[in-house]
């Protein structure tokens, strides 16, 4: 069966425009992650930026104690969100790029670029028992790379994917990265998570990627939540899923 796990950023991100640096505040992520869960979701995603734009820290560690799924930390390689990673053991960490004017995570990770950190982080998490996910584009030697540091899954950057499916151009290619990136990356014996710009209208498109253990998505479920709530929205998002077959 194909998994979801929620991004709840977004929640936190409208929280923050009325109520930055004051501790407190509606709406609450944590709430949001309790609702998905209470929908059928697998999993509760959370990017703590060392920005902090959205996520605080404070909401991790309650993430952490309330979600009875599993927590994947999305985070930069840097030493401070590392120590942060390592007191909180969430159940999986997701290494991203981190740039500070991205509205979003923007790109994939170059693994083969910074093969030596990234493996030095691997190893502290899964010795700390994190599991280590990178999140990285559908390239060739970027999977490769990703195989050497040891992570135990990569998420498949699908954003190239979704821009193409909003503009109706393209779409066959960028679903042939995702497949032959997902065929490769589990010759090599990594799990095969994917995410990014996954929105209600082109999830079917992705049953045709094989091999597939879990998708991240926020930005339309928190979208439509404004609309119909967030256990539907997750719902609806499920519904969708379900048919995949790998
Ligand atoms: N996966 C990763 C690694 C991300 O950085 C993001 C965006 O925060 C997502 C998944 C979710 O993307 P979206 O909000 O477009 O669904």
């Amino acid at each position: 069966m194909l998994k979801l796990g929620v991004n709840i950023d977004h929640v936190a991100t409208v929280r923050e425009a009325r109520y930055r640096g004051r501790g407190r505040g509606e709406p609450d992520p944590v709430a949001a992650a309790l609702a998905s869960e209470a929908a059928g979701a697998h999993g509760i995603t959370a990017h703590l930026r060392e920005d902090r734009r959205h996520i605080q820290d404070r909401d991790v560690w309650k993430l952490r104690e309330v979600i009875k799924t599993r927590l994947n930390l999305e985070m930069a390689n840097s030493a401070e969100i590392i120590e942060i990673a390592l007191k909180l053991r969430p159940d999986i960490v997701c290494l991203v790029p981190e740039r500070r004017q991205e509205v979003t995570t923007e790109g994939g990770l170059d693994v083969a670029g910074n093969l030596a950190a990234l493996t030095e982080t691997r190893r502290r998490m899964n010795d700390a028992g994190v599991e280590v996910s990178l999140f990285i584009a559908p390239d060739p030697e970027q999977i490769e790379a990703a195989a050497r540091t040891g992570a135990q899954f990569i998420e498949l950057h699908t954003g190239s994917f979704a821009e193409s499916f909003a503009a109706q151009a393209g779409v066959e290619e960028e679903l042939a990265r995702l497949v032959s990136g997902a065929e490769q990356a589990h010759r090599l014996g990594l799990r095969v998570n994917a995410g990014h710009g996954l929105n209600y209208d082109n999830l079917p498109w992705i049953h045709r990627v094989p091999h597939l253990v879990e998708l991240n998505i926020g930005h339309s479920i928190v979208s439509r939540a404004v609309m119909v709530g967030m256990e539907a929205a997750v719902r609806d998002m499920l519904r969708l899923m379900a048919p995949y077959r790998g």
